[in-house]
């Protein structure tokens, strides 16, 4: 089967074997069935932090556990289960709709919820992990279900270990956050302040956080793509300033002592932003997110990837990091 229609950069690989999962029995079924055949496990959600660059062997399972359930509630806060397979932004507008904040400057960013902790998410000021409560889990290990603490995960800027040594181990099966009654917004990233009015609840910063999005981000249904294609690389002092020296409309933030620079004006400065050639391109927008125009296969967008980084570091000395994930058999070329 064709994993096209699995992930937003929309490239046309197949997957051995495929499975849509609404539940943890089916999830035991179908990773029993994977075991008798000695077949590796792949598990997707919405696929838009995926980059596909071949056939996937064994199982793909697409996470499609649904369900959202308030459990516990104190006087600031409500502890709400949400099942891995619901699209996060829908996750989002029923925080906001029960007037439940915490989650409101994620709004609009694709994917499901079950990959939201895989990769931190993050937007305007918030991490996912900020909300997390716990995570629960079928261990491919022993088979067993477990709920996770966000101690355990080793959260830091769009990583967990979901995302390196667990990528094999555990499947999500759901995410426990809590969200607070009384909403404390968070206004100082991104220019958020400047379009909130005051006085304003957390509809007005979803809807705020929306409309910014939609004008920077291209919208995965309209051109493929999977959000950011890079991570904002973290520089040591030294480093900054020197870079800083010879470009001083450098855009960074201090973050820990290091500083964390704007990947996307970086590539901007390079001269990608809006470049276009076989097929694959870099939003005129926003520089950091890479686009697939009307190709079936990667290797346009891995050449593309590969003459960004060598201009990024010729002309600043920087590293870039890919963000999304790499999947399947690479091709030879
Ligand atoms: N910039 C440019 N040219 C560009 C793009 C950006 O000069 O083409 C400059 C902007 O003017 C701004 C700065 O770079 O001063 C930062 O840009 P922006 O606010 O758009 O945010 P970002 O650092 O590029 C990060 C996240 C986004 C998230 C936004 C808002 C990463 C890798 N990306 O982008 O997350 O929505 O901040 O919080 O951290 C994602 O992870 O997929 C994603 C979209």
């Amino acid at each position: 089967i064709s994993l096209q229609p699995y992930n937003t950069f929309r490239f046309d690989y197949q997957a051995e074997y495929f499975a849509l999962i609404e539940s943890v029995e089916q999830l035991v079924d179908a990773v029993a069935w994977a075991r008798y055949k000695a077949l590796s496990i792949t598990t997707l959600g919405g696929g838009s932090n995926l980059l596909l660059q071949g056939d996937v062997s064994g199982l793909v399972l697409i996470n499609r556990m649904k369900g959202i359930s308030r459990l516990a509630e104190s006087a600031s806060h409500v502890e709400v289960e949400f099942g891995a397979g619901e699209v996060w932004h829908e996750s989002v507008v029923w925080a906001v709709e029960q007037g439940l904040g915490g989650i409101e400057n994620l709004a609009l960013i694709p994917g499901t919820v079950g990959a939201a902790p895989v990769q931190n998410i993050g937007a305007y000021g918030v991490e996912v992990k900020d909300a997390i409560s716990s995570i629960k889990v079928f261990d491919l290990s022993d088979l067993t279900e477990q709920i996770l603490s966000p101690g355990e995960c080793a959260f830091g800027y769009r990583e967990s270990r979901f995302k390196q040594e667990w990528r094999d181990r555990y499947i999500i099966t759901s995410v426990t956050l809590h969200l607070q009654k009384q909403p404390s917004l968070m206004l100082e990233y991104g220019g958020l302040k400047n379009v909130v009015p005051d006085g304003a609840g957390i509809r007005e910063v979803f809807e705020a956080v929306c409309e910014v999005r939609r004008s920077k981000l291209p919208d995965p249904l309209e051109i493929a793509n999977s959000g950011s294609f890079f991570k904002n690389p973290v520089v040591d002092a030294d480093t900054y300033h020197a870079i800083k020296a010879q470009f001083p409309n450098l855009v960074a933030f201090e973050q820990d002592g290091g500083w964390k620079l704007a990947a996307g004006w970086l590539n901007d400065q390079a001269g990608w932003k809006g470049y276009r050639d076989h097929g694959v391109g870099v939003y005129e927008k926003q520089a950091l997110v890479l686009v697939n125009y009307d190709c079936d296969k990667a290797n346009a967008l891995l050449d593309l990837e590969r003459r960004i980084k060598g201009s990024v570091l010729e002309i600043f000395g920087v590293e870039l990091e890919r963000e999304p994930v790499l999947l399947g058999a690479a091709q030879c070329q």
